[in-house]
């Protein structure tokens, strides 16, 4: 079935509550124009109370009672909880934690991603839901298990991860090699003289976890990733077995850690993702997740499967999303390529740690609650919206290179500065373009280079093979790239390319580091940019020129005079270094300054706060507007067009008070 609106509604539990209360469910979801349901997802103990026993009675009554009263159903298969009888009568299903601890049962995502046993029974689990429920025709995705995550350090893992290197590396020299393992003796004789990387062996604990072969911790990520992946591809085959029509997703995190997201897409029909941000959450840091999110499938678009209606249990301090910032966030989604807005949770449960997160139904059981109006009124809008904005894309100049490999290396590397952080200095250039409603997506190394003006990739620690020729090509035809400060340092197994820093990127940027100075947090070094003194921090580069100029040098410390930003033409392109973090105002100007040369354009300009982005389709071209301040501001509208969620006509260059949290949607007239 495809959908013909954006889909409103989410995770549905009636199986912790008695059936009388299904009825009023059914009965509110009706009022707040709720059509779709993620259903089963936590179920397992009930649909197989013994290893040989199913009993589908409730999830029949369930599925029916959907279908019943026209909801959609997102059909999740239950297996990110093992039963408690699996855990009691095969132990391998538990997972192992970093300091070798095997766990009891308990918690959620719980299951060793090698165990057979799991491996064995949530496929089969799988295979029955999908055999029983294939003709239900408003089944509209299937959910594989729930926010996968987690390492296991178990004997299964150990085993599986000796077969997953022999199957890379083929032989023992060669494991050798890539993993430096002369170096404190280490050399390996056989394939069993590996052991996981933990607190047992290579592992500490320090802040954060470090280890003495990054190689090895890196390994053990990638294999951990790919483990976990291949519990879902296990069941979404024997789903794809049964129901090939239906798409098959489950539900991401945003920028989490431990899962090479850009690899899990290639396996999943679409990417859904739950979000949740903090109290203290700034716009562009939910539009960074977002536009990640869209980048995984190269630009198409996304669901976003969760949502709190008002607040989460989890966060440490659980404040309430303000009148209008429910909608606000939700359009935010669709703004970035969502086709959904979707709840966590339906009904607020009555025991356990979410009890106190919130629901479309409240403890307090009725429709008199600002959260129930407020879902009511996006309800009925969303309804009235209709389909148009369904499967658009967004189109950017701009890409942001991120990559999981890349993440783990950087921050397991043993020097040269504990504030090494990834995520955080992709975000100083994503925030800069983001508030100034430059539309930018976030891409993989795979991906192609070809259609952006500028490349950004920050931090890449690890420049893989091949990776730096894709970059030469694209600045040889003319593209502008940047990179920055603790880049190209090593090759995909994290051992160092030798011949001076930045190594393979050192004849694109023209430029050779000899060194690189710690700074300590709270102090800096400084350099003027155009005029406006900027700070140095983090790190601070020591380089040469080797063809490039020097757009500023650094002002203090004995390096004082050397460059700190470096320009380099090469072929018809050009290349940037930022050999350091600095602040805010210097990304501003910079990055606006590079998009100005290129002729890169902004969706609009607005005052601070207020949020633009565009999405087009074969209905047309669909600008979006948020205004994320706490007062009404005074806009300049873009394009000729109306407002889709209020009918209004407008013209470009007309002035408008958008109010406080509120959102427009203008179909452009013709095109922009
Ligand atoms: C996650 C999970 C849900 C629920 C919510 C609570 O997104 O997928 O099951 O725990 O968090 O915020
Ligand atoms: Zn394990």
């Amino acid at each position: 079935m495809t959908p013909k609106k954006i889909l409103y509604g989410g995770d549905y539990n009636p199986e912790q509550w008695p059936e009388e209360v299904w009825e009023e469910d059914m009965r509110m979801f009706k009022l707040a124009h709720i059509d779709t349901v993620t259903v089963n997802v936590f179920s397992w103990a009930s649909l197989q109370p013994s290893e040989n026993v199913y009993d589908f009675t409730k999830l029949d009554k369930i599925m029916k009672m959907a279908r019943d009263n026209g909801l959609n159903v997102c059909l999740a298969t239950s297996t990110a909880v093992h039963p408690a009888w699996m855990a009691r009568k095969y132990p391998d299903v538990l997972r192992t934690e970093h300091n070798g601890t095997r766990r009891k049962f308990g918690s959620r995502h719980n299951s060793c991603p090698n165990s057979p046993t799991y491996r064995k029974y949530s496929v089969a689990l799988a295979s029955k839901i999908a055999e029983r429920y294939q003709d239900f025709d408003n089944i509209v995705a299937w959910h594989v298990s729930n926010e996968y995550s987690g390492n296991c350090y178990c004997e299964n893992c150990e085993k599986a991860f000796r077969v997953w290197l022999k199957e890379r590396y083929q032989t023992i020299e060669e494991l050798n090699r890539v993993w430096n393992l002369a170096f404190w003796g280490h050399t390996m004789y056989d394939w069993d003289d590996v052991v996981v990387p933990n607190l047992q062996s290579e592992e500490w604990f320090w802040e954060y976890t470090r280890t003495n072969f990054q190689s090895i911790s890196l390994d053990y990520q990638r294999f951990q990733s790919e483990s976990i992946l291949e519990c879902y591809k296990l069941e979404r085959d024997v789903l794809k077995a049964v129901t090939p029509q239906l798409p098959v997703t489950t539900n991401l995190m945003g920028f989490h850690k431990p899962l090479d997201y850009q690899m899990w897409a290639k396996e999943m029909d679409f990417v859904s993702w739950d979000n949740y941000p903090e109290w203290n959450a700034y716009p562009a840091q939910i539009a960074m997740c977002h536009d990640l999110m869209r980048g995984l499938k190269q630009g198409q678009a996304f669901w976003l499967m969760e949502q709190t209606p008002g607040v989460t249990n989890w966060h440490p301090y659980c404040s309430l999303k303000r009148p209008g910032v429910m909608r606000l966030w939700s359009y935010q989604a669709v703004a970035h390529g969502s086709d959904t807005v979707m709840f966590f949770q339906m009904r607020r449960s009555v025991g356990a740690c979410e009890k106190y997160h919130s629901a479309v139904i409240e403890h307090v059981g009725n429709e008199n609650t600002r959260v129930f109006r407020e879902i009511t009124a996006l309800g009925e809008e969303l309804d009235r919206l209709g389909g148009k904005t369904l499967g658009a894309k967004a189109k950017a100049k701009v890409a942001i290179v991120f990559d999981w490999d890349n993440w783990w290396a950087a921050e397991y590397s043993a020097g040269p500065s504990k504030l090494i952080n990834y995520h955080q200095e992709v975000t100083q250039y994503y925030r800069s373009l983001a508030e100034a409603n430059i539309p930018v997506d976030i891409i993989g190394v795979t991906d192609d280079l070809n259609g952006y003006d500028l490349v950004i990739a920050p931090l890449l620690y690890m420049c893989k093979d091949g990776f730096d020729e894709k970059i030469r090509g694209f600045v040889k035809a003319g593209g502008s790239f940047v990179t920055t400060y603790f880049s190209g340092y090593v090759e995909d197994h994290d051992l160092v390319v030798l011949g001076g820093y930045p190594a393979r990127l050192r004849d694109i940027l023209g430029i050779w580091v000899e060194e690189t100075d710690a700074i300590v947090e709270g102090q800096s070094n400084h350099f003027i940019y155009e005029g406006e003194r900027h700070s140095a921090t983090i790190l601070c580069d020591l380089l040469h020129l080797e063809g490039a100029e020097a757009l500023s040098t650094y002002e203090d410390d004995f390096y004082a005079g050397m460059p700190v930003l470096t320009k380099n033409k090469f072929g018809s392109g050009t290349a940037y270094y930022v050999a350091t973090r600095s602040d805010k105002a210097f990304y501003d100007k910079f990055l606006l300054e590079l998009c100005k040369e290129k002729g890169i354009e902004a969706v609009m300009t607005a005052p601070d706060g207020i949020e633009a982005t565009l999405r087009e389709n074969e209905n047309g071209q669909f600008v979006f507007i948020l205004n994320h301040n706490d007062e009404a501001t005074e806009i300049e509208i873009p394009y000729n067009g109306k407002n889709l969620l209020n009918g209004a006509e407008y013209k470009a260059g007309e002035m408008l008070m958008l109010a406080s949290k509120d959102v427009m949607i203008i179909e452009v007239a013709g095109e922009k």
